[in-house]
């Protein structure tokens, strides 16, 4: 039997690793992926190797994660329950992929993953897992062990030699960094009354803190996804990472909200997207000019839908997959530049140009008799207010 296992390197999945060892008599296979998170991933080849483990897959996955599963999400705007960006559910299905991959290809029959029996990241991981490889077993060690608490777990450590790192200013919340974000759960924010201490905030200067002057940037679109920053192309992980400092710097991103889990409990999170909310607010403003009203207004219904797929774990579902084509085609001609300011947590839109823009000055300024007839509109106003006058005689 064996096992691949989504391994951080961190204390939690170091245990995992040694228990599935022990517990399931199976041969353990880790996969660490690079995905933003700010953190060296190569120690978690000298830590698996000292548990024994032979098989160890350690990969960049940066450029990947921004280009096949960042764009896409961001060409439809997508924001689940009007607050949060999705920075943890989008980076699932690729973790998902990857670890079915990987099964394939080393022979293993099973995976593994560190989520808790609470929460979505379980249900995001096993939901992906199963779409790309029906057969797969899944061992979630937090829906079976005992090592419920802190003290089992440390205890289960210090017998099986397992380092405990004591890192200093180890954060006390429950966190998942990526490329996109990092959320916050737990401690003193468990409780939605409580406002989360300001050192918690590791990717954002505080909006007060940031500098007095503007920074004024722009953003070059190709097809509804950034290309360039300030005239310089670079590509999908620079553009999320520059846009990162440049929102973390000016005090951009911050959110606080509580929010509906798929498997049905309320959960209080903190959340810091400085990049991505730039980039959004950046897109719409370039769709603006490049779309037509109703492929635009069609995008907003189906926006809501598409979150909710997303963050619920089906993102390699027919559904996602349908609602993608249509998204990705409405984006053909969402090209041009936006101009922004970025200034103590505000993003705003100081400009936008496209050589597909759609805005007609003469038409808007009214001067253009042929475009625009005056006379149209009275029909036009008059038909539409027709069942309204029918019905007002009714009353
Ligand atoms: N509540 C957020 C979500 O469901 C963030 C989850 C964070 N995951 C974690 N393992 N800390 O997308
Ligand atoms: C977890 O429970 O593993 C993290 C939170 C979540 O998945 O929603």
């Amino acid at each position: 039997k064996k096992v691949v296992l989504a391994y951080s390197g961190g204390l939690d999945t170091s245990i995992i690793a040694k228990w599935l060892q022990d517990e399931y008599q199976c041969e353990v296979v880790t996969f660490t992926a690079d995905l933003g998170q700010g953190e060296e991933i190569e120690p978690a080849r000298a830590k698996a190797q000292a548990m024994g483990i032979k098989q160890i897959y350690i990969e960049d996955l940066r450029e990947t994660f921004a280009k096949d599963y960042i764009f896409p999400m961001f060409r439809a705007n997508t924001i689940y329950e009007g607050e949060y960006l999705l920075g943890t559910s989008i980076a699932r299905p690729l973790i998902a992929k990857r670890l079915v991959e990987i099964a394939q290809e080393t022979g293993a029959d099973a995976i593994s993953h560190g989520a808790t029996g609470k929460g979505n990241d379980q249900v995001r991981f096993e939901i992906g897992a199963y779409a790309l490889m029906p057969n797969i077993h899944v061992i979630a060690p937090w829906r079976e062990w005992d090592l419920m608490s802190r003290e089992k777990l440390m205890a289960y450590a210090a017998e099986h030699n397992i380092p405990i790192e004591t890192k200093k200013g180890k954060s006390p919340y429950s966190k998942d960094a990526n490329l996109l974000h990092i959320s916050y759960e737990g401690n003193e924010i468990e409780d939605p009354a409580v406002a989360p201490n300001e050192e918690m905030w590791e990717r954002t200067v505080s909006p007060k803190a940031a500098p007095d002057e503007e920074t004024v940037i722009t953003i070059r679109f190709e097809k509804g996804d950034p290309v360039a920053i300030n005239g310089q192309a670079l590509s999908p992980a620079r553009i999320i990472e520059t846009l990162n400092k440049l929102g973390g710097d000016n005090g951009i991103g911050r959110d606080d909200l509580v929010e509906n889990r798929f498997v049905g409990m309320k959960s209080r999170g903190c959340y810091e997207t400085p990049g991505g909310t730039i980039l959004l607010k950046a897109h719409r403003a370039i769709e603006s000019i490049t779309l037509d009203r109703e492929a635009a207004h069609l995008k907003d219904e189906i926006m809501p839908r598409y979150a909710k797929i997303i963050y619920n774990g089906f993102w390699w579902s027919p559904e996602r997959e349908m609602l993608q084509a249509l998204i990705d085609k409405s984006q053909a001609r969402v090209s041009g530049e936006v101009r922004l300011s970025l200034y103590k947590g505000n993003v705003m839109v100081l400009g936008r140009e496209s050589e597909n823009s759609l805005f007609d000055s003469a038409i808007a300024s009214f001067d253009d008799e042929l475009a625009y007839d005056h006379k149209d509109a009275e029909g036009f106003i008059k038909l539409n207010a027709l069942r309204l006058r029918i019905a007002a005689g009714k009353r």
